[in-house]
């Protein structure tokens, strides 16, 4: 079965959070189950880096206004196609933002670019050129998997607007964060290049402007989101953001697969950029990564409980809540290193409660990937307080790492940790702690536990323990994705 894997992030081409990990590791995690998985990515500038001896297999002379090529390449063993369009990708910034952090006011253009690009690719108009006595051969496909608003125009195109006149292949959207949707004003439906059938609630059009994810959560033939606990969340007005409503009509197509990790990239017994590799069996090896980590970010050095943050900073993480508890923390003996970037004022709380606390609290703001498996392997407990969250991956890496994951009770948190209550300590299952709230009376409560549980260290190392012994690799969700596959093709 050959699958079209649609993302705008892809491990290690280009990254902005957890989307990037998953769609890296997809073709990977399915492999085994005969499933072949090909990736098309837009050509950013850190893509095009990396393909530099792609081949060019198509081109298009205006793609929603704009020139633009394919290029195949490879994203570790599996293949990769790159659309190559100057006028939409090559920029300073994010995949997202210009250099101050205003989204791309062609946002629009710029991915339902992708979405079209893609549902050509699915619908057959690359032909790959003879080799040697063969004949030329049309890349084809059974099915497209796009993620998140970014890739949803693909299963919209597919289903309103396909290329050719073959049956539309099915389509499955992986909804990543329903906080990130994709509108924008109605004045671009024009330029969108579909019928006009199209603009209706029964198409692209939502509450009256265009709305990228809802047009693909329309169309596709399935939905899945990253975890169960989030896939029945987004059915309530309090996580659907506005799209509950779609979500529940459609209910019969949503499933919740739980995302996996990669065990090439985050496996403390063979990580290259972390001070001392160890095991379960070796735990006391960590110390030398606790070390580095204390000197990493200036931390006075001692033997107490050292929390980690490594995140986005911003609301839905709970980051507003984290500098409220940090005199507390400090008090109570706790140290604290994060890591991470975003909201300018949150940065800014951070680096003040560092300045009150120096040797106690290190804040380094910033995007620095070999830094987070340094924290990882050797921080005590990682703090991820999320109002939402669709995963998380942090916690998965925290688990495998023997860093204990402190967070709270939502979409795959809930899903991937049990909490240290007495009842889990005695039972010998518990791998980390939750709250219910995030606010920061449970944080500083969650915290004294947390610090509590350390200071009983044969319970500590049983909690490490237990987590370093779940397995949280692909196996699992490979298959569900592939069952899912299956199950559209019939
Ligand atoms: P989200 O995708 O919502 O940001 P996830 O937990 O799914 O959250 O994934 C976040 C990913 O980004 C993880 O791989 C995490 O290690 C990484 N990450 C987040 N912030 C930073 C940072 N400042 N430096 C390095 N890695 C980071
Ligand atoms: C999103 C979510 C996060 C999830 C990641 C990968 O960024 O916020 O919870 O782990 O996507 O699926």
């Amino acid at each position: 079965m050959r699958v079209l894997s649609v993302a705008s992030e892809a491990v290690p081409l280009v990254k902005t959070g957890g989307l990037a990990d998953v769609v890296g590791a997809l073709p990977g995690a399915v492999a085994g189950e005969g499933v072949a998985i090909t990736t098309l990515l837009p050509g950013f500038p850190s893509v095009l880096r990396a393909v530099r001896r792609a081949k060019e297999v198509h081109s298009w002379p205006s793609l929603l206004g704009v020139p633009a090529r394919l290029l195949m390449g490879k994203l570790g063993e599996h293949p990769l196609l790159v659309l190559d369009a100057p006028g939409l990708y090559q920029r300073d910034g994010t995949p997202y933002c210009d250099m101050t952090g205003q989204d791309w006011p062609d946002n629009w253009r710029r991915f339902c670019a992708l979405g079209r690009a893609a549902a050509d690719v699915a619908g057959g108009a690359v032909v790959l050129p003879a080799k040697g006595k063969g004949a030329a051969t049309a890349l084809s496909f059974d099915l497209v998997h796009a993620h998140d608003w970014q890739a949803a125009m693909a299963c919209a195109y597919i289903a309103l607007a396909p290329y050719g006149d073959g049956p539309p292949l099915p389509s499955v959207l992986t909804i990543h964060n329903m906080a990130f949707q994709g509108q924008f004003g109605p004045e671009v439906f024009p330029q969108l290049g579909l019928p006009r059938t199209a603009w209706s609630m029964h198409g692209v059009e939502y509450y009256g402007g265009f709305g990228m994810l809802k047009a693909g959560l329309y169309c596709a033939d399935a939905i899945t989101t990253v975890s169960p606990t989030y896939a029945r969340e987004i059915r309530d007005p309090r996580f659907g953001m506005g799209l509950e409503g779609l979500i529940e009509g459609r209910g019969d197509v949503v499933s919740g697969i739980l995302n996996g990790i990669d065990s090439a990239i985050w496996n403390p017994e063979i990580d290259e950029t972390i001070a001392a590799t160890y095991s379960v069996r070796t735990l006391a090896r960590r110390s030398a990564n606790k070390r580095a980590l204390e000197k990493a970010f200036g931390l006075d050095k001692d033997e107490g409980p050292l929390f980690i943050v490594v995140s986005r900073l911003t609301w839905q993480k709970g980051m507003d809540v984290l500098p409220d508890v940090l005199d507390r923390l400090v008090e109570m003996g706790g140290r604290l290193a994060v890591l991470g970037n975003g909201d300018a004022l949150l940065e800014m709380r951070l680096r003040d409660a560092a300045a009150r606390h120096p040797g106690r609290i290190g804040v380094r703001i910033g995007y620095d990937e070999a830094l987070s498996h340094l924290m990882q392997a050797g921080g005590d407990a990682i703090l991820v307080p999320s109002r939402f969250e669709p995963c998380g991956l942090t916690q998965l890496y925290a688990l495998a790492y023997g860093c204990v994951p402190v967070v709270a009770r939502t979409g795959g948190l809930a899903d991937t940790v049990i909490d240290a209550n007495p009842a889990a300590l005695a039972a010998g299952v518990a791998t980390g702690l939750q709250i219910d709230k995030v606010d920061a009376g449970c944080l500083v409560e969650v915290l004294g536990r947390a610090i509590a549980l350390y200071r009983d260290a044969p319970t500590w190392k049983r909690i490490q323990r237990n987590g370093m012994a779940c397995d949280f690799s692909w196996r699992a969700s490979g298959r569900a994705y592939a069952d899912l596959y299956r199950s559209l093709i019939a």
